[in-house]
Formats: C-alpha cells, structure tokens, sequence
C-alpha cells in the first residue's frame, strides 16, 4: 500500500509540514510506503476548462509540476492533502491542483475510486472547518472513503513551529494515522 501527501503550503517545513510527517512517520512504521510533495517553490496553475483530460487521463498543461504529481495520485491507494488555511480556505495552490483534478476525475470516471482520503489544515485563528470541507468535498466527489478522527482535522498556529504547541491536535493527527492504517490493512486484505 502507498500513501501520498501533498503539502499545498507556500511555507516549506512550516506547520502543515509538521502534521503532515506526524502522520507519514506513523504509516511508515507499519510497513506503508509513503511519497511527501510540497507544493512550496512551485506555481500550480489553474483549470484553462479545455476538458482535452478526457482524452488523456490527465491534465494537457506541461509546465507546472501538476502532470506529475497527478500521476502519483492515481497510483496511490491514500491520500493526504494537507493546506494552511489562507483566507478562510485552502491555499490558491491546493484550489489550483483540486480544480485540475475534478475536472480530470469527472471526466474519466473512477480514476480515485475506493482510495481513502484525509484532509488536514492549519490555521492561525479562522476558516480550518471551511478548508477541511473543501479537501473532502474533493474526496467525497470522487468516489473515496474519508478518514476521520476523533475531532476537527485542523491545528491551531501561526509562525511556522507553533502548532508543536497543539497538543490535542497533534493526538488527532495520530488518530488520523491510526485509522488510515486500519483501514488500508482492511482494503488490501479484500484485494488479496
Ligand atoms: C496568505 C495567507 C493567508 C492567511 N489567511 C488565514 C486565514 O484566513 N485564517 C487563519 O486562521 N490563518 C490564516 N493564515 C495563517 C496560516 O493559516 C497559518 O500561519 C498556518 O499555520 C500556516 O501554515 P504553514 O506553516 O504550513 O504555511 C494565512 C496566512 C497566509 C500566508
């Protein structure tokens, strides 16, 4: 089974970084191969609504790193999408890559079918719920299965560091960790 996280951050290594290895570590320690991008540095570029994906399974635009990382997703049998919240949503970059996907996905149907999927964010004050809803709204669209925890997929920080200091959502993230693995064991069993 493999897992991939995607940090749609502009800030590398910053809170969303921390969350998102918090739960890779504890995947990895179970034996589930795990692939980590950042999107910080990189520019994604926004649906150009050509709909040429219907042909090709993915998006027709060369020159950003969204052919790539597409690809990843689709051989992937998890998938984490981690943002900050920026203006009470996810980040221009994660809105960018999950607009290119839908389009992809509507138009080539079942591509992410029986993946499990978690969102995770990071905040400073306001907006994470909105975030986490637009992460899973992405997974849900799609035909996958949303892990959850055993509260709000969200931690509370601003300066990069600071969500160390969120205890209880550093426990959640572990729980996230602990039913991912879960249910990754009950799916690969059912494919054996
Ligand atoms: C452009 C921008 C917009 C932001 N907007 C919000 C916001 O609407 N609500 C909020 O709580 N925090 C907001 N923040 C703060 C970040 O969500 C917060 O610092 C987060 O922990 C950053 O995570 P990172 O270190 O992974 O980038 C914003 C930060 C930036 C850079």
């Amino acid at each position: 089974m493999k897992v991939l996280a995607i940090n749609g951050s502009a800030r590398k290594n910053g809170n969303t970084h921390i969350l998102i290895n918090r739960i890779l570590e504890k995947l990895s320690a179970e034996g589930i191969k795990t692939q980590y991008i950042q999107f910080a540095g990189s520019f994604i570029k926004p649906c150009r609504a050509c709909f040429a994906c219907g042909k090709t399974g993915n998006c027709v635009q060369k020159d950003d790193i969204f052919q790539s990382v597409f690809e990843n997703m689709k051989s992937s049998d998890g998938i984490i999408l981690g943002s900050p919240v920026y203006s009470a949503n996810i980040s221009a970059n994660m809105q960018a890559f999950l607009e290119r996907s839908s389009v992809i996905c509507d138009m080539n149907t079942g591509l992410l079918k029986h993946k499990i999927g978690t969102g995770i964010v990071s905040a400073r004050r306001g907006g994470a719920l909105n975030a986490v809803d637009a992460i899973n709204h992405f997974f849900l669209n799609h035909e996958m299965f949303v892990v959850g925890s055993t509260y709000w997929n969200m931690a509370y920080g601003q300066m990069a560091g600071d969500v160390l200091k969120d205890t209880e959502a550093l426990l959640n993230m572990d729980n996230i960790a602990e039913n991912m693995i879960w249910l990754l064991k009950k799916i690969e069993q059912e494919e054996r």
